[in-house]
């Protein structure tokens, strides 16, 4: 286990100075479930707490759309523009692709110029994780500003006729700016954490390089997420409650003086009991996975921009994070809230200004690919040398063909 606790050792502190979040729209309830699986809403309610979850509808809705979305919105909450971003960070376990990372996809949608990206696999720790490396990151002077998004499509991996496991998850992206400040607050202390024994507890067994893609992985369901649920149970009540406790101590404060809690939307079974085994009323943890199910890494800042949303945060607030997931991993995360609600900071026509900025930043993407396709055109394969020469053959040919096309039409 790494702990992490040295906020303010240079002056700099790492606070959260913009969120945002993204579901699909389209809305898939227990009772259009039991269509589907042998299941009732009454057994998906009373075992796990979920009564609804958000799908990706069609192929134009996918981990990177999600993902842009909610990081969108965290730039606009924190007045940052996209090219001031040191680093993006995307956990997730639902990828775009092997490579290129996810990471990268987002920095070119934001139009994020100057940052560097990588993807993090953590399972549903993965938010923790990626804001545990944003605040080193920032607490050290590496970087001052870093977007951390959890984004998943689940359901993309789920398999729709196991009744075990395709009533739990569901879509999203959840998004935070980690920001350097001089004043106590923000990131506070970390915990890390994974025991890789029980790798096989929570597992998508074929497409990585052990088990390559085949008709054999294929018929035989390799490329759906697998579980055993009891197991997962037992691990996350007994790591949720310890992470919670260790972390709240190396940020130096008692569990009592906690405003809120947001842990991992599993399960609220797992939820209340971690709330009785740290001894914490049940109203300060955030619950909201009657609605979206368990989103893996999005999950936590999904939870995060509701409860902003809510007003349940305020500067000076002390509050937890804490998750679980494949790995098996738990992280926890120790914050002192320090920004008042975004309505209060920014007009409407400052808004309208930064969304502005934030898509004509987002339009580069496709300029450094006209640049790129206009490079080769005029280039080919053969390299720098004589470009005016290789510009002069290009233009030849193109008249020429052009010549011949006209002379062929009379
Ligand atoms: N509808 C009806 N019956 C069901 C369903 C369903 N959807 N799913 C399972 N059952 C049945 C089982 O077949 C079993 O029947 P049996 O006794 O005849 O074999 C019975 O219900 C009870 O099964 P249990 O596994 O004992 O049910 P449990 O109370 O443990 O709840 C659950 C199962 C909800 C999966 C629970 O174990 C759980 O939440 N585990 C943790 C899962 C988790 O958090 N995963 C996320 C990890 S994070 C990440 O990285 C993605």
């Amino acid at each position: 286990m790494t702990a992490h606790a040295n906020a303010g050792a240079n002056g700099r502190y790492a606070q959260i100075t913009g969120w945002g979040s993204c579901v699909p729209d389209k809305v898939l309830t227990n009772e259009a479930l039991a269509s589907i699986v042998d299941t009732t809403d009454e057994w998906i309610v009373s075992r796990t707490g979920i009564r609804e979850r958000h799908v990706v509808a069609g192929e134009r809705e996918t981990t990177a759309t999600l993902a842009a979305r909610a990081g969108r919105d965290a730039l606009l909450v924190a007045g940052l523009p996209p090219a001031e971003l040191d680093l993006v960070i995307v956990a997730t376990a639902t990828p775009e692709y092997a490579f290129p990372s996810t990471a990268s996809l987002i920095q070119d949608a934001l139009g994020a110029s100057s940052a560097g990206a990588f993807d993090l696999s953590a399972g549903c720790s993965g938010f923790i994780y990626g804001l545990s490396m944003a605040s080193a990151a920032v607490q050290s002077g590496s970087a001052d500003h870093v977007l951390v998004i959890g984004a998943e499509t689940l359901s993309r991996i789920t398999d729709w006729t196991d009744r075990n496991t395709c009533v739990l998850f569901g879509d999203g992206a959840g998004a935070v700016i980690v920001s350097a400040c001089t004043e106590r607050c923000g990131v506070l202390a970390t915990e890390l954490g994974s025991d890789g024994s029980g790798g096989d507890l929570l597992i998508l067994p074929a497409g990585g390089s052990r088990r390559p893609a085949s008709l054999e992985t294929v018929s035989n369901g390799g490329h759906y997420l697998k579980m055993n649920g009891r197991e997962v149970f037992r691990f996350a009540t007994t790591v949720m409650p310890r992470a919670a406790e260790s972390v709240t101590r190396k940020a130096g404060w008692e569990i009592a003086d906690v405003s809120l809690v947001i842990p991992h939307q599993a399960n609220v079974r797992i939820i209340e009991s971690a709330a009785k085994r740290l001894n914490v009323p049940l109203d300060r943890f955030f619950v909201n996975v009657d609605r979206y199910g368990n989103t893996s890494a999005a999950s936590i800042p999904i939870a995060l921009t509701e409860a902003v949303a809510q007003g349940r945060l305020h500067p000076g607030d002390k509050l937890v994070l804490v998750g679980f997931g494949a790995g098996l991993t738990w992280a926890g995360a120790a914050v002192e809230w320090g920004m008042p609600p975004p309505a209060t900071t920014r007009t409407s026509l400052r808004r309208f200004l930064a969304r502005l900025g934030i898509l004509l930043a987002g339009n580069r993407s496709w300029l450094r690919q006209s640049e790129r396709h206009v490079y080769n055109w005029i280039m080919g394969p053969v390299g720098k040398e004589d470009w005016r020469g290789r510009l002069r053959q290009r233009v030849d040919a193109w008249r020429d063909r052009t010549r011949r096309r006209l002379a062929g039409r009379k």
